[in-house]
């Protein structure tokens, strides 16, 4: 049990590969708040967890509102007596077009969902984590588009970048009180966000174009995500902070 004792909060758990780290956590002894705006979704990956004997909890949390995000940490120390690991996965994309072509609405939405987000879970768990005097970790899911960008995502690709970043510099800050700050910069898999990033149909042909880009020759999964989360998020990596981890099959080599 790598993760016995700790407890976690995974946002946009409900889906993809938040719920591929949620699950993989709860399998490793964490107690989970699913964090996510998909009560329905977040439900049933709680029922699923439980029914594998994990410990989870649902909390509705809008990742761009403060106080959806306080809530969230309340629920994490309510439930479960405290906080460890804070992992800043839900995000948002556009369809893949020109970025003359985004609205200032969506260009807001991106930068709160992808971004504000980071600042609102530092606001609310850091101080929890500090109050506790055990340090912490928070893990950022950025992308690959941070490192090596597609065109027609830019907007989207800028949110990556800013989330690289702010790993690096709160990995610093925060050194101090022993939080440990990492992210992972996943290549693009078969989620609900896949079709959106492709920007074409979700067929085999257009899946060639994607495939024929990354050295390994396939998409990557909630569960290589997940293992990679669930490395950063151990006390195996306990040396390991301002890490921006590629798994992504070779991509940005
Ligand atoms: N799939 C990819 O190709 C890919 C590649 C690199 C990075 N990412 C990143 O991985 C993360 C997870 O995305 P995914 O691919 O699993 O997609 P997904 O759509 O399957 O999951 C995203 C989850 O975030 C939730 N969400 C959206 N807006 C929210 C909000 N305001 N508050 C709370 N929850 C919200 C959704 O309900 C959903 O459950 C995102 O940050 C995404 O940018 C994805």
């Amino acid at each position: 049990m790598r993760l016995k004792d700790k407890v976690a909060i995974v946002t946009g758990a409900a889906s993809g590969f938040g719920e591929g780290i949620a699950k993989r956590y709860a399998e490793e002894g964490a107690k989970v708040v699913i964090a996510d705006i998909n009560d329905k979704d977040g439900e049933r990956v709680v029922e699923e967890i439980r029914a594998a004997s994990g410990a989870a909890e649902y909390c509705h949390t809008d990742v761009s509102r403060g106080a959806h995000v306080k809530a969230a940490v309340e629920c994490a120390t309510g439930r479960f007596g405290g906080l460890d690991i804070m992992v800043n996965n839900a995000g948002w994309a556009y369809s893949n077009r020109s970025s003359l072509e985004v609205s200032e609405e969506e260009f807001d939405k991106l930068f709160a969902v992808n971004v504000k987000s980071i600042y609102l879970a530092t606001l609310h768990a850091v101080p929890v984590f500090r109050a506790q005097g055990r340090g912490g970790v928070m893990l950022n899911i950025a992308s690959t588009a941070a490192v090596r960008p597609r065109p027609n995502l830019t907007w989207y690709n800028a949110t990556k970048g800013a989330a690289v970043n702010i790993t690096k510099s709160l990995s610093l800050e925060l050194a101090p009180d022993k939080i440990r700050v990492c992210a992972i910069n996943p290549v693009i898999g078969e989620t609900g966000l896949m079709e959106t990033f492709m920007g074409m149909p979700d067929t085999p042909e257009n899946r060639k174009k994607f495939l024929a880009t990354i050295p390994l020759g396939r998409f990557s999964t909630p569960l290589d995500i997940a293992n990679a989360a669930l490395f950063l998020a151990s006390d195996e990596a306990a040396f390991l902070t301002g890490v921006c981890l590629e798994v992504d099959g070779g991509r940005c080599v």
